[in-house]
């Protein structure tokens, strides 16, 4: 699939947003429901978590040798799951803190959620500014370890998700299972890996 159609999809989420504010503007209507804030912080959190689930999955997908494009897609899914988990923090920091940094700081210190969604943050912002291919060959295996540290991000945002629900639990659920199952996955294929480096000696 060419870059650009696929960089347009990723685009979708954030093209909703900024069609309902045009619309909003336009109509002078609401189309952000009764708590626009938090409509758009639950909006945006949600649209990072698919696009690390479905850059989880894609490292399971069957890779054709010298096909470039699936390293390539992938690059893209990482950087919007950042690209939205940014737009879900800045719009955190703007409705629900009213950019109050100390309102951030106490929530920092009093609500696991928010120490959660914020450790999942800062690897996510580790992960983007070493997604570049010269950081790759500077980093070495280290740029592999680091980046494999995709599941303790999910791990952490599914924990975060799990605190924030309210009452509805299902989505949590779902993503969990959905985790235990990629986790899964990722183990053995990471057993079979080491399995088939290890040299067999015979008596
Ligand atoms: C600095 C980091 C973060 C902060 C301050 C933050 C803050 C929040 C807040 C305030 C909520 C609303 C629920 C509540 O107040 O209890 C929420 C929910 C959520 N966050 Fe975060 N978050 C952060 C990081 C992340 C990251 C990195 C992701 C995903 C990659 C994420 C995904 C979600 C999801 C999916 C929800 C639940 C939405 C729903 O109710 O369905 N958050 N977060």
């Amino acid at each position: 699939m060419p870059t650009f159609a696929f960089l347009s999809i990723c685009a979708v989420p954030f093209l909703w947003v900024f069609l309902r504010a045009i619309c909003s503007l336009i109509f002078d209507k609401n189309y952000f429901g009764a708590d626009p804030g938090m409509e758009l912080v639950t909006f945006f959190g949600q649209a990072a978590i698919v696009f690390l689930f479905i850059t989880l999955s894609f490292s399971h997908l069957r890779r054709p040798s010298k096909n470039l494009a699936v390293p390539r897609m992938r690059r893209i899914l990482g950087l919007s799951v950042f690209f939205y988990a940014t737009l879900h923090l800045v719009s955190y920091l703007i409705f629900l803190a009213g950019l109050e940094f100390e309102k951030y700081y106490h929530d920092l210190l009093t609500k696991q959620r928010i120490i959660l969604g914020s450790l999942a943050y800062f690897f996510l912002f580790l992960l983007a500014a070493t997604s570049i291919d010269s950081a790759a060959r500077n980093l070495g295996r280290a740029w592999v370890y680091l980046h494999r540290s995709v599941y303790l991000i999910a791990g952490l945002v599914v924990f975060h998700v799990f605190l924030s629900a309210k009452e509805n639990f299902s989505f949590a659920v779902f993503l969990l299972c959905a985790y235990l199952a990629l986790l899964g996955l990722g183990l053995s294929k990471a057993w079979r890996r080491s399995k088939s480096r290890t040299p067999i000696f015979k008596a």
